[in-house]
């Protein structure tokens, strides 16, 4: 915040230099200027204050979603997550973050989100995650190419990744 508000300041100062030199310009009366150096104190201070709001917003929701370039889904996470769901995630980040992002938010060129509507239960039940681990996944619903089987994760594993995805699917509106 301290950069930011280094740089709100510096364009606040700018914007007051910008409107007192335009004053200075204009070659009119005393009073007249007087005038116009408070109006455009107050216009160079209401752009500020404008532009103020909309910068910090940014600045905060990209953090608090970390959107860095390449991710593919705005995932929010549940406040709390089950035990299998924790193990899940353990196992998650181990064998299938690589592709799918943190979260399963998914990697531009590398492999979709799993929370995501085309991954949810009913279309892609828990045999399908399986079946996609066991036997790897031949590319069909996006342009990323294939999925190879996963080495080292049992069915057991899957089931606790299962358990994880679907928490997040759920915490998503994906039911
Ligand atoms: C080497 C990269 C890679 C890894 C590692 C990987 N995936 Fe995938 N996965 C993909 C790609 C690419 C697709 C998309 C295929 C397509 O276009 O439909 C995919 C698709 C899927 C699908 C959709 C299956 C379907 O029937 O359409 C599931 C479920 C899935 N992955 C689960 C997992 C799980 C669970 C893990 C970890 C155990 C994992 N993936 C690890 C690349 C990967």
């Amino acid at each position: 915040m301290g950069a930011l508000e280094a740089v709100m300041r510096k364009r606040l100062t700018l914007h007051l230099q910008e409107g007192l030199a335009i004053t200075k310009d204009m070659r009119i009366s005393a009073l007249k200027k007087s005038t116009i150096a408070i109006a455009a104190v107050l216009v160079a201070g209401g752009l500020s204050y404008a532009l103020w709001p909309t910068t910090s917003q940014t600045a905060a929701s990209d953090s608090d979603i970390s959107m860095e370039y390449g991710v593919l889904a705005n995932v929010l996470m549940p406040e709390t997550l089950s035990q299998n769901a924790q193990i899940g995630q353990l196992a998650f980040e181990v064998k299938c973050a690589a592709c799918h992002g943190v979260n399963a938010a998914g990697k531009d060129r590398i492999a979709p989100p799993l929370i995501h509507i085309i991954y949810e239960p009913n279309h892609h039940g828990d045999e399908a995650f399986q079946r996609a681990a066991a036997e790897g996944v031949r590319g069909h619903h996006w342009p990323f190419g294939n999925m190879p089987p996963v080495e080292g994760v049992t069915r057991g594993d899957v089931a606790m990744i299962i358990a994880y995805i679907r928490e997040l699917q759920r915490a998503n509106g994906i039911n």
